[in-house]
């Protein structure tokens, strides 16, 4: 049982932000590529959606919104009519919420393993206690350790990796949690990704009975210019005073955002996530084709999800990786913050994004190509 490994080293924002201007950035996992034609027109018609959504009343926009974009995704049980989806500027936000809605008494969190560094430090931050809970025993439906902990926080699909819970071991994961009486938390924000059938998770988490939230995101599928929001939805057993704790950090989300939010998660449903769903396939193919050449090879191979875990020749670690590539104009993410109990494992491995143009990514596989090459001949 441990909190090793976070807080006082570089995070990863620290190597996002480095790679804001850099000549090719795959460190971030915010979208970066081109907007659709169909994204292109509605943010023509920015200031016109502008004035309605100062006009409608902001209850049923608010709500509105929240159908819409959950809606899209196939959470068509969500919660939104019952009031139980709270809406907020990003998914941080919302993960800072949930934490502090558990601070009044430390916890005891079991956590995902690796995971998003700024889960663990968020976690930490507001005095709770971590417990690492590896991605391989969760994907068959385990929670090691779960006698001894007060809630389960998992990331599903899960960043680095891009792996997925099935719905059979998530199933069984909440299970166990409600005959143990057990906070189950989920962080959802790449479940977009997903292009086979997206299950109905508040079905799914209701059927059991468990205590549940669900953190949401609209912000890793649209380049809309970190223009996102993030939701936190809840169980009717939940005891967090989640709407309480939002509201000592925010009045409400922009009205103009929510409607936005509304026609791209609209745009999504009729054709833009299978156009996402491509881009992502066809930058993940480029990707797996230049490093088949080489050393190096994807960690997972087969995932929707818009980010790829490397796994390095062995003569490289991840810092030096991240170190040359950078002095070079390519800026990746080095992965020990993501195994936040134990740095030393993230050193196998370097993670690139892959939600941007095409173009980026055949560059970004060439420029791979040749470094794991001069390496591994070096
Ligand atoms: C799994 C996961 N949750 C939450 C976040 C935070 O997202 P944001 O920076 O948009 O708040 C990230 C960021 O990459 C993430 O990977």
């Amino acid at each position: 049982m441990s909190n090793a490994g976070t807080t006082s080293s570089p995070n990863l924002t620290h190597y996002e932000i480095l790679a804001l201007d850099a000549e090719i950035n795959v460190s971030d996992g915010h979208p970066r590529q081109s907007l659709t034609p169909g994204q292109q027109e509605i943010v023509a018609r920015m200031p016109e959606i502008f004035s309605l959504a100062s006009r409608e009343p902001f209850a049923d926009l608010e709500a509105r919104a929240q159908r819409a974009f959950l809606g899209s995704m196939g959470q068509h049980t969500a919660p939104v009519d019952e009031g139980r989806v709270l809406s907020c500027y990003a998914s941080s936000v919302a993960m800072d919420v949930v934490a502090r809605s558990l601070a009044p008494r430390p916890a005891t969190i079991g956590l995902i393993h690796p995971t998003f560094d700024n889960i663990p430090d968020l976690l930490i931050g507001w005095g709770h206690r971590l417990v690492p809970l590896e991605e391989r025993a969760l994907l068959a439906g385990e929670v090691p350790h779960l006698p001894g902990l007060d809630a389960v926080f998992l990331t599903v699909p899960n960043n680095p990796t891009g792996t997925t819970l099935g719905t059979r071991a998530l199933q069984r994961i909440a299970e166990t949690c409600a005959e143990h009486g057990k906070l189950l938390i989920l962080d959802t924000c790449f479940r977009g990704f997903i292009s086979g059938e997206r299950p109905d998770m508040y079905a799914l988490l209701d059927a059991t009975g468990v205590e549940w939230v669900m953190i949401e995101d609209t912000g890793k599928l649209w380049p809309l210019s970190e223009l996102k929001l993030g939701f936190i939805s809840h169980s009717t057993n939940c005891s967090l005073k989640l709407a309480k704790n939002l509201s000592d950090v925010l009045l409400s989300v922009s009205p103009f955002v929510l409607a936005l939010v509304a026609e791209f998660a609209q745009d999504g449903a009729s054709g833009g996530y299978a156009q996402l769903h491509s881009l992502i396939r066809r930058n993940r193919a480029t990707l797996a084709e230049a490093l088949s050449t080489t050393e190096a090879s994807l960690s997972v191979r087969h995932s929707d999800v818009s980010v790829a875990l490397v796994t390095l020749p062995g003569s490289l670690t991840s810092e030096q990786a991240w170190r040359e590539l950078r002095t070079a104009g390519l800026h990746a993410l080095p992965c020990e913050p993501f195994f936040w109990a134990d740095g030393s494992r993230g050193e196998r491995f370097l993670r690139i994004a892959l939600s941007r143009d095409t173009a980026v990514i055949a560059k970004t596989a060439a420029f791979l190509q040749d470094y794991f090459a001069f390496h591994t001949s070096a």
